[in-house]
C-alpha cells in the first residue's frame, strides 16, 4: 500500500525537461506566468525542500546562475554545482554524458549552460532528471524568455498584439531568437534593427513567414524608427561568438541608446535587456521610466521559480494551496 510520503513523491518525479521554448504551448506559457506571478507576491517557501538543484555553467553568466541559485534557495532547495567547468572534471576530459550521468546521482534536477548548441537537449536525452536549459550557444536561452515574456506581460498587461523592436546583435542573439519562438502565439509585429552583419537569420526569417509573423527590416537606429515600439528589445553585440575579432571591432558599436532618442516613445514603451551591457545604452537611460532593464532582471528570479517548480511536477494549484510561505 502507498503511503501519504510515496505518493507525494510520486507526483513530484513527472519529469519535464525545459530545453527549449518551442516545445510550449499559448497555454503552457500563461500558465508559467501566472506561476511567476504567485512567486512575485511570496517568493519565500519551502517547496523544494529536500532537494538538490545542480547548476552547471560551461560559459560565465551572472544573471541566469544567480537567480537560478537564487530561486532555490528561496524555495528551501540546497544547490550543487560549478560556475566554471574547468574547475572539473571536464578539464580531464570526462565527457558531457559522464558529468551529467554523475550529476543526475547526486541532484533531483540540473540547470546547464554550454557553448555547444543542443547540449542541453542532448543532456535532456540521456538524464534521469529534468534538464534546464540557462542557455546553448547562440541557439535559445528559455528561461531567459520566459522572465521576457513576464516583464512583458506585466508592463503592458498582455502579450498580444504587440509591437517589438529586436535591436543589435540578432544573428548569434539566442534571446532575440528565443523570443520570435514564443511570441508566434500573440499576433506580435517585430522589427529587427541589425548591421547587415549581425542581420536576423534567414532560419528565422523564414518561421516568422511560416508561422504568419510580421516582421520588418531595419538598418537605422534612431527615434522615429523606434517611435511606434510597445518593447524595444536591446541586446549587446557579443564578442566570444565572433572567429573574425575584426569584424567585431567594425560592428561593437554601431547602436547605442541615448536618452535623447526617446522623445517620440510611446508612453506605455518598455526598454529591456537580458544584460549585460557593454557599450549599446548609455547610462543616462537608466533614470527614464521608460528603462525596464533592472527590473526584468528581477523578474528572472519569479521565472526561475516557476520553473524549478514545472520540471519537477509543482503544478500551479500546489503553489497556490502552499502553506509553507514564509513571509
Ligand atoms: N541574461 C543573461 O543570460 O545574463 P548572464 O549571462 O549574466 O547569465
Amino acid at each position: 500500500m502507498k503511503t501519504n510520503s510515496d505518493l507525494s513523491k510520486q507526483k513530484y518525479m513527472e519529469k519535464h525537461n525545459f530545453v527549449t521554448i518551442a516545445d510550449l504551448s499559448k497555454e503552457r506559457i500563461l500558465y508559467l506566468i501566472q506561476m511567476a506571478r504567485e512567486f512575485e507576491r511570496h517568493p519565500n517557501r519551502e517547496l523544494l525542500k529536500g532537494k538538490v538543484v545542480a547548476t552547471l555553467f560551461y560559459e560565465p553568466s551572472t544573471r541566469t546562475r544567480l537567480s537560478f541559485e537564487t530561486a532555490a534557495n528561496r524555495l528551501g532547495a540546497k544547490v550543487i554545482g560549478f560556475s566554471d567547468a574547468k574547475a572539473s572534471s571536464v578539464s580531464k576530459g570526462e565527457t558531457l554524458k559522464d558529468t551529467i550521468l554523475m550529476v543526475s546521482n547526486y541532484a533531483d534536477v540540473i540547470a546547464m549552460r554550454h557553448y555547444i548548441e543542443g547540449a542541453a537537449q542532448y543532456a535532456g536525452e540521456v538524464a534521469p532528471i529534468p534538464i534546464i536549459n540557462a542557455g546553448d550557444g547562440a541557439h535559445m536561452h528559455p528561461s531567459q524568455c520566459l522572465l521576457d515574456l513576464y516583464s512583458i506581460y506585466k508592463t503592458q498587461g498582455t502579450l498580444e498584439n504587440l509591437n517589438i523592436y529586436l535591436v543589435g546583435d540578432l544573428k548569434y542573439g539566442r534571446t532575440v531568437h528565443s523570443l520570435i519562438t514564443a511570441m508566434r502565439h500573440f499576433n506580435p509585429t517585430f522589427h529587427f534593427i541589425a548591421p547587415k552583419e549581425l542581420a536576423m537569420p534567414n532560419e528565422y526569417k523564414l518561421y516568422c513567414k511560416e508561422q504568419n509573423i510580421k516582421y520588418q527590416e531595419h538598418t537605422a537606429f534612431n527615434d522615429k524608427i523606434i517611435a511606434d515600439a510597445d518593447i524595444l528589445y536591446m541586446t549587446r553585440v557579443q564578442k566570444e561568438r565572433f572567429s573574425d575579432l575584426m569584424e567585431y571591432e567594425r560592428v561593437k558599436n554601431v547602436y547605442i541608446l541615448r536618452r535623447n532618442m526617446l522623445g517620440l516613445a510611446r508612453e506605455n514603451m518598455k526598454i529591456m535587456h537580458p544584460l549585460p551591457r557593454v557599450n549599446e545604452i548609455a547610462y543616462d537611460v537608466d533614470d527614464d521610466p521608460h528603462a525596464y532593464y533592472i527590473q526584468q532582471a528581477q523578474n528572472g528570479l519569479y521565472a526561475r521559480e516557476a520553473i524549478f517548480c514545472y520540471t519537477l511536477g509543482i503544478t500551479l494549484d500546489d503553489i497556490r494551496n502552499d502553506k509553507t510561505i514564509i513571509d
